[in-house]
């Protein structure tokens, strides 16, 4: 069956990043030229994925608007004859079909997932959580061709990075794919199953939804989605490949700051300029 959802929780409150995110969600928040959050559904897309789900909550409007429409500012770039911008302003609606849930309380990830079960209905989906980007969904959508079961990304982690983590115990299937046996949530480095951490990126089987109703809050109080692939786990039915690809991670102050260097860096048109500042800013400090 093919993944044509996925599910975007971005009902966060985004406290790591404050006071940036007191008013602008995080996900709003710009890495180059573009919201955080374009780039992951843009990485959606790419991947496939047709209908985007945001799961948010109060204060995140600005999110749904930026997916939207927005007429007068298109028919002003229109009259003044400014293409590109024009262009930049309808790209986030032209992507996907969007639209948005509520999770009313903040009872953590895995409440937010089974707030889009109806938006999601009897199929198998994907989740792509707002602070990463982590282009890994085509390798883990052909795992789940095989295996028709959950698919994690997993990948290695340094060991003082354990304990902001969902943690894995595998067994290796074939090359860079395994079942996953064990994973808990933000576990103790004595804790820990092994060092492969779970990226937040998710294939998911709706059988998910069910357990998730009966998923009684974890770690920290909230209704953990771990546990509740965990269930699957158990039931033989969670797979996960091994990525060793690029991860930039924008859920900090400091992370924030290395992707927005990172891409820019790519960036065709700023690139070379930022180049030759950072190579003067490195020399100033010698
Ligand atoms: C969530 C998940 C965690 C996963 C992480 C990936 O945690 O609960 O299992 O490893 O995303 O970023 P959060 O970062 O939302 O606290």
């Amino acid at each position: 069956m093919r993944i044509r959802k996925a599910v975007l929780p971005v009902a966060g409150l985004g406290t790591r990043i404050l006071p940036a995110t007191k008013v602008v969600p995080k996900e709003l928040l710009p890495l180059v030229d573009k919201p955080t959050l374009q780039y992951i559904v843009e990485e959606a897309v790419e991947a496939g994925i047709e209908e985007i789900i945001f799961v948010t909550s109060h204060s995140k409007h600005a999110i749904e608007d930026h997916f939207d429409r927005f007429s007068e500012l298109e028919q002003t770039l229109e009259r003044k004859g400014k293409k590109k911008e024009l262009a930049a302003v309808r790209r986030p609606q032209e992507l996907a079909k969007f639209m948005a849930v509520r999770q009313s309380e903040p009872l953590g990830l895995g409440h937010a997932i089974l707030c889009a079960r109806e938006a999601v209905g009897d199929e198998p989906f994907a989740v792509l959580l707002g602070d990463e980007i982590t282009p890994c969904l085509p390798k883990m959508l052909e795992v789940f061709e095989k295996y028709q079961t959950s698919v994690l990304a997993l990948f290695q982690t340094p060991r003082e990075q354990i304990s902001s983590y969902g943690i894995a115990s595998v067994e290796e299937k074939e090359p860079y794919i395994y079942q996953v046996k064990d994973l808990v949530e933000k576990p103790s480095i004595e804790e820990a199953p092994s060092d492969l951490a779970v990226a937040g990126r998710y294939i998911v089987t709706p059988d998910i939804f069910p357990i998730l109703e009966r998923t009684k809050p974890g770690r920290g109080g909230e209704i953990q989605f771990t546990d509740a692939l965990l269930e699957q786990a158990h039931q033989g039915k969670c797979y996960g490949i091994h990525y060793t690809g690029s991860r930039l991670d924008m859920g900090t102050p400091l992370g924030l700051l290395t992707t927005s260097i990172e891409l820019g860096l790519q960036h065709p048109e700023i690139g070379p300029a930022l180049r030759e500042y950072i190579k003067g800013v490195v020399q100033r400090q010698r």
